[in-house]
């Protein structure tokens, strides 16, 4: 694999090839030191064109401990303002040496034309997704998959962990990027994807369209809006629902998305509040989960919106620090593994 623009094709052993590269990294990171010269001399771009506090610094942290040179793009204080464009801004990064370009934009697509034109030009520059509107978040799923599984198993994270877990995921399903991401990893596990906000951020339009692509790899999933879905296939994986409850109920993980304000035309429907108190996660609704439920989200937050201040401070149940923390051996693995061509 020479970019990482999407999840949707990859198979189980690169997969584990991810996980258990970001856990040799971990334990880099756990040394004194702390770094490796992999990938001394070669040069990685972060093109952000939209912003970002952890996927931009983490991916830059991951590149300077495998002892690649950094190079930090940012949309509002580059010549974009000036006329430049995407593409050609892409290409002056070529022309310094870059070896890797990280590219995050709020349009969707936008990194597979990046890379459509690297490959078209014939050079052996990989992309990186970042993020691309509401279409992926390749590294942000990766990441999460390696902090649940680093949690069931740390000595070795294996996909094969999450066969027959509960999760539910729970919010703004229809801006996400990171749930598309995490939709393709966790039916790659086998695990059991429970789907839940309201109609408004899970359209009936758009949920068939998630059932339809996914069920281009798999046949099994089911649209249900009752408390105990009913499917006429043996063994269920995906589920929606426009409720919470069904979704917490017996979960072994719950992942909360953040509302995105930003990419929503229509004035928002529930409110804040109204959100807050129907498909908030707090402590009290918790209970519904298994008693060692683990929480997380893929930030940043709208403390007490999508989670309660209380609930995502507390480490019990929060996983969203870990969450980070994982970022930077994760990034680290892709790097690698792209930069060596072995993804
Ligand atoms: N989770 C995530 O992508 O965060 P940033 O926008 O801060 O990078």
């Amino acid at each position: 694999r020479h970019h990482v623009l999407s999840l949707a094709d990859f198979t189980a052993a690169e997969y584990n090839t991810v996980l258990q590269t970001a856990a040799s990294f971990q334990e880099v990171l756990s040394r004194r030191t702390k770094k490796v010269p992999t990938l001394q001399g070669q040069v990685v771009a972060n093109l952000f064109f939209e912003s970002s506090t952890r996927t931009r610094s983490s991916f830059e942290l991951a590149a300077k401990r495998l002892s690649a040179d950094t190079l930090n793009f940012a949309a509002a204080t580059s010549s974009m303002t000036k006329g430049e464009t995407i593409l050609d801004t892409a290409k002056t990064y070529l022309a310094m040496g870059t070896d890797i370009m990280v590219v995050r934009h709020r349009e969707a697509g936008v990194p597979n034309a990046i890379a459509a034109e690297m490959d078209r030009l014939g050079v052996k520059v990989s992309v990186l997704n970042a993020g691309d509107g509401q279409h992926e978040h390749p590294s942000q799923a990766l990441l999460d998959l390696f902090t649940i599984c680093t949690l069931i198993d740390p000595a070795s994270p294996r996909l094969e962990l999450l066969k027959g877990k509960k999760i539910a995921i729970v919010g703004d399903i229809l801006h996400s990027r990171v749930a598309r991401s995490n939709i393709w990893s966790l039916i790659a596990s086998g695990a059991e994807v429970h789907l839940a906000a309201p109609p408004t951020l899970l359209p009936k339009l758009f949920a068939e369209y998630i059932l339809e692509e996914a069920g281009v790899k798999n046949q099994n999933f089911i649209i249900s809006s009752s408390p105990t879905p009913h499917s006429p296939l043996p063994t269920p994986q995906l589920f929606l629902h426009w409720q919470l409850e069904p979704a917490l109920q017996n979960a072994d993980f719950v992942m909360t998305l953040r509302l995105q304000k930003e990419r929503m035309t229509a004035h928002l429907l529930p409110s804040l509040r109204e959100y807050h108190q129907l498909f908030g996660i707090t402590s009290t609704k918790l209970q519904l989960c298994k008693p060692n439920v683990k929480v997380l989200h893929p930030g940043p937050v709208n403390r007490g919106v999508e989670i309660s201040s209380e609930l995502m401070d507390d480490p019990e149940f929060s996983l969203i620090q870990s969450q980070v923390t994982s970022g930077v051996a994760v990034r680290m693995a892709l790097l690698y593994l792209i930069g060596s061509s072995k993804v």
